[in-house]
């Protein structure tokens, strides 16, 4: 039986690299008061950053939703970003390490992914993609 409670949440914009310098630091603030450590912090913040950095390069910018929730008396951070962009194709193929249409090392999504604690993908060709990615206490 799970209770989730959102505790805060706010939805932020991501058009520009002062967005996301932006939801990087707001990401960061929201772990400190529930004594998430250095470390988990910098992984939370590191996985951020690469869905934000997607959603502006190919996503043509976005939005993320930045979650503060509590489930069984454990705290949790959550990150969705969304755009409406091309979406990806092939999703296997985007996953995998060393995969890039960009100037990337294409390792962002498989890099956010071994960073979290729960990774959720979802894009439809055309239409966009949602990216939500929780890190637990
Ligand atoms: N939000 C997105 N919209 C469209 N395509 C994306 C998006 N995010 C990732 N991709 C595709 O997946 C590939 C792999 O992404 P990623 O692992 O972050 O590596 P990189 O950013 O270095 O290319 C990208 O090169 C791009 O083709
Ligand atoms: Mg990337």
């Amino acid at each position: 039986m799970t209770a989730m409670t959102c505790i805060k949440s706010r939805i932020m914009p991501l058009r520009s690299c002062e967005d996301i310098v932006c939801l990087r630091q707001t990401t960061r603030s929201w772990m400190v008061e529930p004594r998430f450590t250095l470390v988990e912090q910098t992984k939370m913040m590191t996985a951020t950053s690469e869905l934000a950095r997607n959603a502006v390069n190919y996503g043509g910018g976005g939005s993320a939703t930045l979650e503060l929730l509590e489930e069984n008396g454990r705290t949790g951070i959550r990150v969705v970003v969304e755009d409406q962009g091309p979406g990806i194709a092939d999703m296997e193929q985007a996953m995998s390490d060393n995969f890039s249409t960009g100037q990337g090392m294409g390792l962002g999504l498989g890099g956010a992914k071994r960073l979290v604690n729960e990774f959720e993908i979802r894009s439809e060709p055309g239409k966009g993609t949602v990216v939500s990615i929780t890190r637990w206490k």
